[in-house]
């Protein structure tokens, strides 16, 4: 059968180019980058070109790169290493509450440890406002950390504009993004976005898994986030993942050169989805359409459960999520549809299609059908879908009420 994949925001293929440039790090030069011999030296060299091609990605200095096993730990290292290295004092963090839990969990763990967060909220369109940061940034804030593209509804918050109120009113807090699902899919620079710290996963770009980045602007301190042989600046500790870094630099360099023609036609296909199923009755679109990433779609269909639907869509060959993978085997509403102000009985309904550059028309148009042809069946079987016809209020459901926001 074929099958759709338009889960392209949980994880990418890996680039066939990318795979063989990767291979010959396993069996030929398989060295150590802190060896002296010839061996050490190839794989160094391979290890600086990767760092390189990402630093190109994101308009930085190949310096400024730090290799890490993925987005999670770059989060880790960026808000940890803030905190961990600010002025005694400045033990406070300003974040979003739609962040990934890489960074929300991060904050947690420092909170149980003396600091403090403030959230900012998001608006109906899921944007931070600038103005709220700068409202609530101090001389005490260590860390500001605001995602460029959320992993769920795509929607690109308005990064440089924090950045630029932030630094007016703290000169000393540092300003860190997640720009794990943005690379690839909008352009990134870091100059552009007046961030200090910006972190990066390789499988969100059709690199390999485990492997990822972290921009730290040349002068910026962090404490790091293992101790050990004193690898990447000091930063992160322990033999470097050669082949995941080479695969990691070949993905950056094609996501690089191929980023406007990508990202138009992900656009297209995107509009293709949204436009094919917004009409399916009672079917709403999650965040804005406008400021939203090229690859995501993300809508509410009321009256049923985004997982059953997942589960059927397998069924018919169409791979898709109800948000991000990680909250997925939660069965707990997603806290960022849920920021939305969206009630919790819809936020079930939700589905995430996310495409890449190897989407074809042709699993766009197996999605939008199985999808109209699921939610209708499922619809059918729906106590909660009957009530709504009926035009009854959705009561005995958690957070219920019939809203349409
Ligand atoms: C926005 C965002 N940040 C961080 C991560 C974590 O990345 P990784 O799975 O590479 O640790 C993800 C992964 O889904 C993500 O979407």
């Amino acid at each position: 059968m074929a099958y759709a994949y338009l889960d392209n925001s949980a994880t990418t293929m890996t680039d066939p180019e990318a795979v063989k440039a990767m291979l010959p790090y396993f069996t030929e030069s398989y060295g150590n980058p802190s060896s002296l011999h010839s061996f050490g030296t190839e794989a160094r060299e391979a290890v600086e070109k990767a760092r390189a091609q990402v630093a190109r990605l994101v308009g930085a200095k190949p310096g400024e790169i730090v290799f890490t096993s993925g987005g999670t730990e770059s989060d880790n290292l960026a808000l940890r290493g803030a905190a961990g290295a600010g002025k005694p004092g400045a033990n406070r963090i300003v974040t979003s509450n739609v962040e990934h839990p890489a960074v929300l969990e991060t904050c947690k763990s420092l909170e149980a440890r003396g600091a403090r967060t403030d959230y900012l909220r998001i608006d109906r369109d899921g944007f931070v406002s600038p103005v709220d940061a700068a409202r609530i940034v101090s001389e005490r804030t260590a860390i500001v950390s605001v995602m460029l593209a959320n992993n769920e509804i795509g929607t690109i918050q308005p990064v440089q504009e924090v950045a630029v109120e932030c630094r007016a009113r703290a000169r000393n807090a540092l300003v860190h993004t997640d720009a794990v699902q943005a690379a690839g899919k909008i352009p990134v620079d870091v100059e552009r976005l007046g961030v200090d710290l910006l972190s990066l996963a390789s499988h969100k770009f059709h690199g390999p898994k485990g492997v990822g980045a972290l921009f730290v602007r040349e002068g910026v301190r962090l404490s790091p986030a293992m101790t050990g042989g004193g690898h990447e600046k000091g930063l992160r500790s322990g033999t470097e993942n050669v082949p995941g870094i080479v695969g990691m630099g070949k993905a950056a360099e094609i996501a690089r050169e191929n980023l406007g023609e990508d990202a138009a036609r992900m656009t297209r296909l995107r509009d293709r989805l949204i436009d094919g199923l917004l009409p399916v009755e009672e079917t709403f679109l999650n965040g804005s359409r406008e400021k939203r990433l090229p690859n995501n779609a993300n809508l509410r269909f009321l009256g049923i459960e985004g997982e059953s639907l997942v589960l059927l869509l397998d069924g018919e060959g169409v791979a898709a999520s109800t948000g991000s993978a990680c909250s997925s085997k939660k069965l707990q509403a997603s806290h960022v549809l849920l920021a939305l102000g969206i009630p919790e009985w819809q936020a079930h309904g939700s589905l995430r299609l996310t495409l890449s550059r190897f989407t074809t028309d042709e699993e766009v148009s197996r999605a939008v059908d199985a999808t109209k042809g699921a939610v209708s069946r499922l619809r059918a079987m729906s106590p909660v879908w009957k009530k709504i016809k009926a035009g009854e209020p959705v009561i005995g459901v958690k957070g219920g009420g019939h809203e349409h926001v």
